[in-house]
């Protein structure tokens, strides 16, 4: 399974980049704010530091808005991918984007409909949101699961992006399942490494290092 970081912020990419574990970056309208920078100058920055593929949302509403949109980022690095929200005219802009060779993350998806739909449509990736379908006491793996047996069902070949990751297990229950890629925030990709059986075999190793050492 790929790991992408989902965050904008250069800090956290440079220090996820460190570990060898990261394979591409997802950003969100949101996550931009965040960062308090100018837009453009912040994604070309990104894609410098990341080899693999950077997700970058549009954020017009209407299909020629957001084609232009897609058509001015993509041009920022070979590896920009464009985030479209999945409606009526998110799959429009999929259709052209994907027919000028430029890839698609379709996002916010919340039902197996919306991520048959953006397949058709040519999209390179979906993202369904884990953690909000939980949020609303819904069962997010669920979701991920019976789009990647539908996906299978049909040879689909769009990449699920397992999103809104908020614990360990999410990830786990991604793999489980096959997902593509996970897109984690940088606070759970330390937690996915943190055990107190590993926290307290070191302790004793040391423990008993010492005794050697004298
Ligand atoms: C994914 O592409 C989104 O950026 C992200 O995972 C949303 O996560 P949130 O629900 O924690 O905001």
């Amino acid at each position: 399974m790929k790991i992408f970081l989902d965050t904008a912020n250069i800090a956290e990419i440079k220090k996820g980049l460190e570990y060898g574990v990261i394979d591409g970056v997802t950003t969100n309208p949101s996550l931009i704010a965040r960062e308090k920078r100018e837009f453009i100058p912040l994604i070309k920055e990104i894609t410098a530091i990341i080899p693999g593929p950077v997700s970058v949302e549009v954020t017009a509403s209407t299909v020629k808005d957001m084609i232009a949109q897609a058509e001015e980022y993509a041009a920022i690095a070979a590896n920009v991918i464009i985030k479209v929200p999945i409606n009526l005219e998110g799959l429009q802009v999929v259709k052209t984007l994907t027919g000028r060779g430029i890839k698609t993350n379709v996002t916010l998806i919340f039902s197996v409909s919306q991520a048959l739909l953006a397949a058709k449509a040519g999209a390179s990736y979906i993202s369904p949101f884990v953690g909000r379908v939980d949020d609303i006491s819904g069962d997010g793996m669920q979701l991920v699961e019976d789009i990647a047996m539908v996906y299978d069902n049909y040879g689909l070949a769009t990449e699920i992006i397992v999103a809104s990751v908020r614990h360990p297990f999410h990830f786990v229950q991604a793999a489980k399942i096959g997902a593509a890629v996970a897109t984690i925030p940088f606070a759970t990709l330390s937690q996915l490494l943190s055990h107190p059986l590993t926290a307290n075999g070191m302790e004793r190793f040391l423990k008993d290092w010492e005794k050697v050492k004298t």
